[in-house]
């Protein structure tokens, strides 16, 4: 047994008018107004009215309706026809209802219900239409970026969820017993093992999961997110920008043609994803600084990271996202090759989202020197050089100038939904202080 048709399909009109048919799903709400009963029928693809009226439905269909309750499972049979009124344009009018089984005080009710009420019970709080419209777009971002890197020949390439290597530095690590080996951690970025990829395929993109125990409460911040991670050979800071621009461009149009009514649902505004064609503006460090030293409510101070509210602030002054590039050396990773016209400066880029949604890429050329490679894990006493071997050894056969970047999907999909925490953008957000359900 296997359903063949969905609510989805109706909308799509891939079924033809007046023909019977039958859906199965569960009571999303239902009316009685007497004469006419209805129920809105949640199949998971969307959500139809079906009409019972009584004086034309058998009695057994009637009593049927009558025990159904919020999120009871149904089977429907009837005829479709289109309703001016009806959400959606169509509604089955019913022949026949068959409760499949029951439910009984389904928790989240049409009230509004808190944050925490709702996060606890994030199983059943799926059900619900904004969350629906919510992760199909995140499927729809993750098969975009599929289709993107896979129509301009890169190869998919996994990498290690367990690491013995911090790639993003030391301080949130999730640590993991393994083995006789004393530790591995949770992998922070597939990006070390990206670059082997690039060697050895040219053009490679990692997508997983990835982990980073940050103590931060931020509506930006998870501490289980994926990423999306391509790496390229003989590919240099412009041209990673290049691509990020064109693998964005890609990603919002795919959502716009595909995923409308979600993004109707949503309320949100697509004039501002209209406007989402590159060239995206590109801001030196020291441009973005002095914005800064003017505006940031942060504390910003030139030399260091832009936080949340620096980040709005810049991304004000634009309707596309903006890359902000070369950021001070000091504050990035080991691997970000420095600017030959100026060492303080690393070939690094962030890509900083409209409508203060913040950073969704962060990126870079990388360091192809092994000696300069060498020399800067030495200012990080907490990282053992050994684990590096084989990273170096991508340096001592045949280094080449390479770049790339991660799209954190989460950040994105908040954005492209426009919804304020990336909490509700990913199927069971994990934080600092939530590991249930
Ligand atoms: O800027 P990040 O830390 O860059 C890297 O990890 C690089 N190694 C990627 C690469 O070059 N291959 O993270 C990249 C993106 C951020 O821009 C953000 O969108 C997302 O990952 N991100 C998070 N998303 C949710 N919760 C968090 N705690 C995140 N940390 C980063
Ligand atoms: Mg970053």
């Amino acid at each position: 047994m296997k359903p063949t048709l969905y609510v989805e399909d109706i909308f799509n009109h891939k079924h033809e008018e007046n023909s019977v048919i039958t859906l199965s799903g569960w009571v999303y709400s239902k009316r009685n107004n007497g004469k006419i009963k209805f129920i809105n029928l949640r199949d998971g693809t969307g959500t139809i009215q079906v009409v019972l009226i009584r004086d034309e439905s058998e009695q057994k269909h009637l009593d049927e309706f009558s025990k159904l309750n919020q999120e009871s499972s149904l089977t429907v049979t009837g005829k479709l026809v289109k309703s001016e009124q009806a959400p959606g344009g169509y509604e089955l009018l019913c022949h026949s209802l068959e409760e499949i089984s029951e439910s009984k005080n389904y928790p989240i009710t049409p009230k509004e219900h808190g944050p925490a009420f709702l996060l606890d019970r994030r199983h059943l709080w799926l059900r619900s239409k904004r969350q629906n419209a919510i992760l199909r777009i995140r499927s729809e971002v993750i098969f975009a970026a599929h289709e993107f890197f896979h129509k301009n020949g890169f190869i998919a390439f996994d990498a290690p969820i367990f690491t013995p290597n911090a790639c993003e530095g030391t301080t949130d690590l999730f640590e993991v017993n393994y083995f006789d080996e004393d530790k591995a951690y949770l992998s922070q970025s597939g990006q070390l093992y990206g670059e082997a990829g690039a060697t050895a395929f040219g053009k490679v993109y990692v997508f997983g999961p990835t982990f980073r125990a940050e103590k931060s409460k931020t509506r930006r911040h998870l501490t289980e997110f994926w990423m999306l991670e391509p790496e390229v050979a003989f590919m240099d800071l412009n041209g990673a920008m290049e691509l990020a621009e064109e693998m964005m461009e890609y990603i919002v149009s795919r959502v716009m043609q595909n995923k409308e009514r979600e993004l109707q649902a949503l309320d949100r505004d697509l004039d501002q994803l209209k406007k989402i064609k590159g060239p995206f503006p590109r801001l030196h460090y020291s441009e973005a600084a002095a914005i800064l030293e003017k505006e940031s409510q942060d504390q910003f101070k030139t030399g260091g990271d832009f936080g949340g509210g620096d980040e709005t602030i810049l991304a004000s002054k634009f309707d596309k996202p903006v890359f902000i590039h070369r950021f001070p050396s000091a504050i990035k990773a080991f691997y970000m090759k420095e600017d030959p016209e100026n060492p303080e400066f690393s070939l690094s880029v962030d890509l900083v989202a409209p409508e203060g949604y913040g950073e969704i890429i962060g990126g870079g050329q990388r360091e192809e020197d092994i000696k300069v490679l060498q020399q800067k894990l030495k200012n990080h006493p907490d990282i053992d050089p050994k684990v590096f071997e084989w990273y170096f050894d991508l340096r001592r056969f045949g280094s080449v100038p390479h770049s790339g970047f991660g799209l954190g999907i989460e950040r994105c999909v908040a954005w492209i939904c426009g919804t304020k925490h990336v909490r509700e953008c990913i199927p069971f957000p994990r934080m600092l202080s939530r590991l249930r359900p």
